[in-house]
């Protein structure tokens, strides 16, 4: 593992070595997708459209790990994740469910007036 640092504390090694495996988890989903796309055999194609999604839910694995350990994780998911808002203007329309008013839980219910 290589560190910008000489002397890594613990817990920051573990921030490394997920963020490092996240990104090798991305990579592979890269390398799947495009051979998903390119490949000729349909087979082959299903098995690397397999695999990719079996690369994606790793990545989600290690971003809900990072989310739950990793300070500055689970503020910026709650803003960007699950909104309907334009991803450049979510931070600040409210729709997403950080900075004010931040909603605990991920399957909040929004109750609005009946019209
Ligand atoms: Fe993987």
């Amino acid at each position: 593992m290589q560190y910008i640092e000489e002397k890594v504390e613990s817990k920051s090694a573990d921030y490394a070595r997920a963020l490092k495996s996240l990104q090798e988890e991305l990579e592979a989903v890269n390398y799947y997708q495009q051979r998903f796309v390119t490949a000729t055999d349909s087979e082959l194609k299903e098995i690397v459209g397999h695999n990719r999604d079996e690369e994606i839910e790793h990545a989600c694995m290690l971003v809900e790990w990072l989310r739950r350990n990793m300070a500055g994780w689970d503020e910026r998911l709650r803003t960007y994740l699950f909104t309907s808002a334009p991803l450049t203007e979510v931070e600040s329309s409210g729709d997403g469910h950080g900075g004010q008013g931040k909603q605990e839980g991920a399957g909040d219910l929004v109750i609005r007036a009946l019209r």
